[in-house]
């Protein structure tokens, strides 16, 4: 088997990304964008189904369409360029293997350095209309991509102390931003 390196670059990646929500002015190439994709389809899934399609927009009209999709979306017409992650299959999985495509996707950008933010379509017809997608697919997720305005802080974050239930009971915990 081939020896990987770099984990603790992989760990360092993992440790500090967050959404980012303000993105700067600057261009996302299109070479970046290609290596973005590429880490996304490279995802695992059940059954090696790869059940997604993404979507890539540029158009800020059309950001601007797709930000009507959901409820919580004012960074997505101010991001570089956004994805929309849609299934293609209904398998029970998809979701999960679409997800797994997400954590790809926004950890290859971070390690450019770009910033994303996941962003649910809370009203999936909407941004279906906005990207000419068949209504029978399902979409819910889009992740806007954008390298971080000088005002946004992307350091680690709180996360839970352990994601391992200890029983008796399930406490959870903050810890302090590793
Ligand atoms: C399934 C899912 C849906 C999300 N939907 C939104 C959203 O609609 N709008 C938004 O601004 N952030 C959304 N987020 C981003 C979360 O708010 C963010 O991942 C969480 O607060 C952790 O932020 P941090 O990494 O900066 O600590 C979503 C995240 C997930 C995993």
């Amino acid at each position: 088997m081939q020896e990987i390196k770099g984990k603790a670059q992989v760990a360092e990646l993992i440790r500090t990304q967050r959404a980012t929500r303000q993105y700067s002015q600057q261009a996302v190439s299109e070479e970046d964008i290609r290596t973005i994709l590429n880490a996304g389809r490279r995802a695992q899934s059940s059954n090696n189904t790869q059940p997604w399609q993404f979507i890539v927009v540029r158009d800020r009209e059309i950001l601007k369409q797709l930000a009507e999709g959901g409820k919580y979306t004012a960074h997505v017409p101010h991001a570089a360029f956004a994805i929309a992650l849609v299934a293609s299959s209904k398998t029970g999985s998809a979701d999960f293997d679409l997800g797994q495509a997400a954590a790809y996707l926004q950890l290859a950008a971070w390690d450019l350095g770009i910033g994303s933010c996941i962003t649910w379509m809370h009203y999936p017809e909407k941004a279906k209309e906005a990207l000419h997608v068949p209504t029978d697919l399902e979409f819910h997720i889009v992740l806007s991509f954008g390298y971080p305005a000088p005002q946004e802080h992307p350091q680690a974050t709180n996360r839970l102390s352990s994601a391992a239930g200890a029983s008796p009971g399930y406490q959870k915990e903050r810890s302090q931003a590793l």
